[in-house]
């Protein structure tokens, strides 16, 4: 999918999101039990940088933790970016954070931020170049001792159990609010939308981007979640 096609999608994901992932909240849970460990060395006034933000649900759970921590958001679906605003101004957060509608690219801020997330976004650049790239452009907007934790959706797809593994995803997918229609758009798009990886090929993505080798903390499922302090070269 090129920008266009997938900024799209997520236009017409964004009204049902929150809803269709509800049953899936343990996944979330579980990846954001690990934030507070991973993160809590960082200075007290930190500044964030949610790339791929979507409806906001990472930093209403960060703002809560982190009482003064400020966050930069980055997202390219407009309609996304509307539900992501009123989330966050439903939680009296809006002054604690900048909105950029956009590309990390594009991202007029110049100042830099102690950590990033970067949740469930990756895998859509199917070109690993552009994947990198990605990853150092994220870098670039840490500052020396900053932290990302990303996650994505990986596997060794060509291993003898990855057919059960995909399986047992799509009937926990199943059990949620997602639609048999929709499980099947998203078997179809697992093969040719999104670049499923073995993990430690993403993990050695990210650290060509611009970080130290990736600590992977977190598996649920097909998504795996790393850490990574931003290189020192
Ligand atoms: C699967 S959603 C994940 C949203 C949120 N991080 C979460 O975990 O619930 C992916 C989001 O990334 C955004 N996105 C897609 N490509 C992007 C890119 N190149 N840079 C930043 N965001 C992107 C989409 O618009 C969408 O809101």
């Amino acid at each position: 999918m090129n920008k266009e096609e997938l900024n799209n999608l997520f236009d017409q994901q964004a009204p049902k999101y929150d809803q269709q992932w509800k049953k899936m909240a343990p996944i979330n849970d579980g990846l954001y039990f690990f934030l507070g460990p991973i993160f809590d060395k960082l200075p007290v006034q930190s500044r964030v940088l949610s790339v791929g933000a979507g409806t906001g649900k990472e930093i209403i759970y960060l703002a809560e933790k982190f009482p003064n921590w400020t966050f930069t958001v980055v997202e390219p679906s407009s309609v996304m970016m509307q539900f992501c605003r009123e989330n966050i101004e439903r939680n009296n957060l809006t002054s604690r954070c900048f909105f950029h509608e956009g590309y990390i690219d594009s991202l007029p801020l110049k100042e830099n931020h102690n950590a990033a997330t970067c949740f469930n976004v990756s895998h859509f650049f199917l070109d690993e170049e552009e994947r990198r790239s990605f990853f150092t452009q994220i870098a670039n907007k840490l500052t020396p001792a900053g932290i990302l934790v990303n996650s994505d959706l990986a596997s060794d797809t060509n291993a003898d159990n990855y057919n059960e593994l995909l399986k047992t995803w799509l009937t926990s997918m199943a059990q949620s609010d997602l639609s048999e229609d929709n499980i099947k758009k998203m078997k179809t798009a697992y093969a040719k939308d999104v670049a499923i990886l073995p993990p430690k090929q993403v993990a050695s993505i990210i650290a060509s981007g611009g970080f130290d080798f990736p600590v992977q903390f977190y598996q649920a499922g097909l998504i795996h979640a790393f850490f990574a302090k931003r290189s020192q070269a």
